[in-house]
């Protein structure tokens, strides 16, 4: 008998409902395998939490979250409006979901951007670009970088008010998300996208530098260079060339948005971070609070990030693909949630939970 134990951070908005239909999934999960348990343990994370306890990432989810073989997060945020009622350092993006990923020290963060040619429909892009599906994997590094780097808020010598942060990577911190990459590369098509902004940045002369470094170590990877402009150009005109993108955070933040774009929803942007010792899995996508409680949130990404946590912490490849496969089913048969559900396309329409439970019927036929 294996027994994980699982962290759930439920998180804020849509954050709950997403939850529950992963929470499905890993049960059912469990049902169809003798030999798994999974003691799962939710933990209050984010807006939540702080308006609980004052902390958006108390200390005693930091705890579960050391104590678990693997994390599962909800996304988190709240309005505009209502983060107002935080203070700017306790809002959960910076006083959750960083020091998460710092403390766990997730440095590679997955995030596949995929459609199965039989749902390019999905796509906002014509048939004749995605007709074929979409099927790149964004590595995006995810402890460095503009988001970690020393900030400071002042007043300057002529009496403006000025900010300055900082971009800042050492060349382990590189060469630990380039080595990750190119081993991505080597179980994929062989070929890495390497993304950066060296006409500019000198930030990416030293990315470029240590991917020179290291290329000669994986002989059969072909590398080649982007800048990240026109990678967000030439991934919406021709999205077919990419298979393995790395980049830094910042980078990696915007174009894996992109990536949900191109895709047709944000709520298809599963994703797994994953460091030396413990990952985490999350949605891409933020926590929605304009639909929130309305059970029509596409859990598609939390229960994507479900089977991601299955293949990366588990080992567990089989039920992993299983769980795409019932998931591709559902899509098969027609049924979305309304994210996809655009006027004309034909799409049942079903809510969050309806989705969640399809997903666990295709599953269990497998
Ligand atoms: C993401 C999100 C986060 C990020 C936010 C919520 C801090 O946009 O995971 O892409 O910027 O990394
Ligand atoms: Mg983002």
């Amino acid at each position: 008998m294996k027994k994980y134990k699982i962290a759930l951070l439920d998180g804020d908005a849509i954050g709950p409902e997403c939850m529950r239909e992963a929470v499905k999934v890993l049960k059912a999960v469990e049902a169809r395998n003798d030999n798994i348990e999974f003691d799962l343990v939710h933990a209050d994370f984010g807006a939540s939490a702080y308006f609980k306890v004052g902390n958006a990432f108390p200390d005693e989810t930091r705890k579960i979250c050391d104590e678990a073989d693997a994390v599962l997060k909800g996304p988190v945020g709240l309005s505009y409006e209502e983060t107002q009622k935080i203070p700017v350092d306790m809002q959960p993006e910076r006083g959750a979901i960083l020091p998460l990923r710092k403390h766990l020290d997730t440095y590679a963060n997955l995030r596949p951007v995929s459609l199965p040619k039989s749902l390019s429909h999905f796509s906002p892009l014509k048939a004749e670009i995605v007709g074929n599906g979409i099927d790149i994997l964004i590595i995006r590094e995810l402890v460095g970088g503009l988001y970690f780097g020393d900030k400071e808020v002042g007043v300057n010598d002529d009496g403006l008010r000025y900010v300055r942060e900082t971009l800042e990577y050492d060349e382990k911190q590189i060469s630990q998300i380039i080595h990750f990459a190119f081993k991505q590369a080597m179980q994929r098509k062989k070929v890495l996208h390497n993304i950066h902004k060296s006409n500019v940045l000198k930030s990416s002369v030293l990315w470029n530098e240590i991917v020179a470094e290291i290329a000669p170590l994986y002989p059969e990877v072909e590398v080649k260079q982007q800048l990240v402009d026109s990678a967000a150009t030439l991934l919406c005109l021709d999205p077919g060339q990419f298979d393995v993108m790395v980049m830094e955070n910042m980078f990696g933040d915007i174009l894996s948005d992109q990536g949900g774009g191109i895709l047709g929803s944000l709520g298809l942007m599963p994703s797994a971070c994953l460091g030396d010792n413990k990952a985490y899995y999350e949605p891409s996508h933020g926590s929605a609070p304009d639909i929130a409680g309305k059970n029509i949130a596409n859990p598609y990404s939390m229960i994507g990030s479900v089977a991601m946590m299955l293949e990366h912490s588990f080992g567990m490849l089989e039920e992993s693909k299983n769980i795409w496969k019932a998931i591709q089913s559902v899509y098969a048969q027609g049924y979305s949630t309304p994210d996809l559900s655009k006027p004309g396309s034909g799409v049942k329409m079903i809510n969050t939970d309806a989705f969640g439970d399809l997903v666990v019927d295709e599953l269990n036929k497998l």
